[in-house]
This record gives C-alpha cells, structure tokens and sequence, in this order.
C-alpha cells in the first residue's frame, strides 16, 4: 500500500533498508541497461569523469564500471545510507584497475554541494521521484554539475494515466532542460525504450533524456 502523501526523504530513507532485499531483475530492467549501453558505446569518448546521482544499491554503477575502461572518475550519491552500504559491497566484488577512483557518498540532491564538474551527469530512475515543485531547481543543479554530458532514464509517456503511485511524476524533461539552458546551443534528445515484439514495437514508457551541453 502506498501512502497518500510522499516525504521524498523519509520514504526513500525508509525504502533504501529493503530496497536490494526486494529487488528483482526483469526483462524491463535488462532492456533498459541495454539500450543505455548501446546509447552510451555511440558517446564513449566523451566521458571519463561520472557523476551518478540517486545511484541505489549501485546496479548502474557496477554496469558502467565493467564496461567502460575509460573511466577514471566516479563519484556515487544517493539520499539513503543503506543504498550507499549495498552499493560498496556490490561494487567490491569487481576488479576495477587503479586507474579509476571510485567514491560513494550519502546526499540528497537538493543539499549537495560539490566544487567540480562531471563529464557526464547520470542519473537512473530518480528524476521521476522529484516533486514537480523541486524539478526545475534539481535540473538547474544538474546542469552546473555537468562539463558537457546529462543522461537521465525515467518514466515518460505523452499520454500520462490520471492515476499514479504518489512517489512516481512523468516531467517535461525537454521543456524544462530547455528552458534552462537557453540560449545556448544545447542538444536534447529523448530516446524510448521499446521492446521488438514480432510485428512492431512496445513503448516500455520509460526513456533516456540526453543533454549535450
Ligand atoms: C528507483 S531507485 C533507482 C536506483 C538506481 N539508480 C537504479 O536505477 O537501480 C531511486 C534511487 O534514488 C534515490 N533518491 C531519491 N531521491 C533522491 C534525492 N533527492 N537525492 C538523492 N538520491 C535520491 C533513492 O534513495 C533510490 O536509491
């Protein structure tokens, strides 16, 4: 059961204590690595330094660390210190090179104050549990934190149900990327998921949102 009302720091502090326990690994969550991956081979050069904010038990993370050797930079947030606990025991158990220097650390979003830029900036299945009265100010953020690369995936459909759990929000990404990145000459894209089905495609409802600053 979902409460009414959504505390978006005591619902994902209280979530993050199970979070990994009930976890399960579907063929959504597997279609959705691979089209990042595949979005992600297409820019590869472009990033060596991430920042991967709402970063969970670190499912994200580890994919990127064990597919991209180029990077040399990861720093790893998320608002609940027992995602953060998860994610460095399910890192551990990758040989990363001493290239990279991986850092994990507990923030919110909203407070987070850091005194650098990231290549890329990305976050997995967090933007959608933004209220919309703090997004506006969560993608100004993004956009300081990021030297050229936004990637975000979330919930998107043009026609959204009336009805939704009260922590999920489909945003107008697009519009709001552009609104605050005007006038400069920002590229937006927006790629959906879709699962080949033999004759056509399924839209997932979920979408990469890129931003090339
Ligand atoms: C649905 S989970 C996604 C986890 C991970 N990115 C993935 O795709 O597997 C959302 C994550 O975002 C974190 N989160 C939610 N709101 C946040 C905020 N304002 N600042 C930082 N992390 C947040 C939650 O604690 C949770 O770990």
């Amino acid at each position: 059961m979902y409460k009414l009302s959504y505390d978006p720091s005591e619902y994902w502090h209280e979530r993050g204590k199970f979070y990994k326990k009930n976890f399960h690994y579907d063929d959504n969550k597997r279609l959705q690595e691979q089209f990042l991956i595949d979005y992600l081979n297409g820019i590869t050069g472009s990033f060596k330094s991430v920042l991967e904010l709402g970063c969970g038990f670190g499912r994200i993370t580890k994919l990127l660390l064990t597919k991209y050797d180029n990077i040399t930079e990861y720093l790893a947030i998320d608002i609940s210190p027992h995602q953060i606990e998860n994610a460095k025991i399910y890192l551990s158990s990758i040989n990363l090179s001493n290239k990279v220097k991986l850092d994990f650390m507990v923030s919110d979003i909203q407070s987070l104050n850091l005194d650098k830029k990231y290549d890329l900036v990305l976050l997995s299945e967090v933007l959608l549990h933004i209220l919309p009265t703090e997004i506006d100010s969560i993608i100004k953020k993004l956009i300081t934190l990021s030297k050229k690369n936004i990637i975000n995936i979330d919930w998107y459909d043009d026609h959204p149900p009336r009805k939704h759990a009260p922590h999920n929000f489909i945003h107008q990404y697009e519009t709001i990327y552009k609104k605050h990145t005007e006038p400069s000459t920002t590229t937006i894209k927006r790629i959906p998921i879709k699962r080949k089905k033999f004759l056509g495609t399924i839209d997932t409802k979920q979408s990469i949102f890129h931003v090339v600053l």
